[in-house]
């Protein structure tokens, strides 16, 4: 099995990613990920392609970096050509980002009535004329993130458009747009689509431990992980036999806390807490009494005991 992973002329050390997930893959979360370690790239919560070209404070502060170790790739969303390239622009001129993604899977009503994320799917044309225009002026790692389809699968016809337009990566989140979050990622696509495609795969949908990433891992190029990682941050280092114990798991609550204090001003921070819950131990039911503590808590201080108990 191959170690490592080529996208550009990027070397991941780790064929694992952390999927980008709005509201969660914040810079709280990919700094703890990092601290974890094991992980071989981390990308951003979705970040409007738009909101940067025009400089916009709550875009801005959504791509705050840190001193990290693992590379990060920047998440964009849109519809035009334009707002993208001008975007990258931005990312490479003013940022340390290695790279960045294009999202067109996102299923979100707000996302689609601006043409953006999976409604994309529909338009193999557009998905051509972004690629081409944003290959033209990108000079780091450029990977786009898609479904099997809209209502109907066409992944191999958006495949062809993606590696015609010379993409460094593709991810495929093994599900319709219309089948939302829930219903089991179709993973049977994994060895179709690697025999009828010369791009790099990463492979992605319901990888919720370590022994289902390995199997994984045998299928594509590489995985990427989301709610799996939120529920249990440990998980890319157990990927690489770094099992951690009851104290690491402490460590990580606590510095979860310190990093939202650190960021996030007074009035967001109980939201952020709540957010992370929602994903957390999601294979442990037992831990729902604790979450409902966690959900009906009115300020931050209030919350804390509740979040240290939460056991992932
Ligand atoms: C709360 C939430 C937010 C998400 N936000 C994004 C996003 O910003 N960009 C994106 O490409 N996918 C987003 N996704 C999809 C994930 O990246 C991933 O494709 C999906 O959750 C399936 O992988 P998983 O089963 O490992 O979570 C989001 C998913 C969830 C649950």
């Amino acid at each position: 099995m191959m170690e490592y992973l080529k996208i550009g002329n990027l070397h991941l050390k780790h064929r694992t990613i952390l999927a980008p997930m709005a509201s969660l893959t914040d810079i709280v979360f990919r700094r703890v990920v990092d601290e974890i370690g094991g992980v071989g790239l981390m990308v951003t919560e979705l970040i409007s392609a738009e909101g940067l070209r025009k400089k916009q404070d709550r875009t801005l502060s959504m791509i705050r970096s840190f001193d990290f170790n693992t590379p990060q790739f920047i998440q964009l969303f849109g519809s035009e050509p334009e707002s993208f390239t001008d975007a990258v622009k931005y990312i490479e001129a003013e940022t340390d980002f290695s790279g960045i993604d294009i999202n067109m899977g996102c299923p979100v009503r707000k996302i689609i009535k601006k043409r953006a994320g999976a409604a994309l799917l529909k338009d193999p044309k557009k998905i051509g004329e972004i690629c081409r225009k944003v290959r033209k002026v990108i000079s780091i790692p450029f990977t786009v993130k898609i479904r099997l389809g809209y209502e109907e699968e066409n992944v191999f016809e958006i495949l062809k458009v993606l590696e015609n337009e010379g993409v460094d990566a593709v991810t495929v989140h093994f599900r319709l747009k219309t089948d939302g979050y829930s219903s089991e990622a179709r993973w049977e696509y994994a060895e179709r689509i690697k025999e009828r495609s010369g791009l790099r795969i990463i492979g992605n949908g319901n990888i919720l431990n370590r022994d289902e990433a390995l199997e994984k891992l045998n299928l594509v190029d590489g995985i990427m992980i989301g709610r799996g990682a939120i529920s249990n941050p440990f998980i890319f280092a157990e990927i690489q036999d770094k099992m951690p114990g009851p104290e690491d798991k402490k460590e990580i609550t606590e510095r979860i806390m310190a990093l939202v204090e650190e960021y996030y001003p007074p009035e967001l921070r109980l939201l952020r807490i709540k957010a992370f819950t929602k994903y957390l131990a999601l294979d442990k039911p037992e831990a729902i009494k604790i979450k409902h503590k966690v959900y009906a808590s009115k300020t931050f201080d209030e919350v804390k005991p509740f979040f240290r108990e939460l056991d992932f």
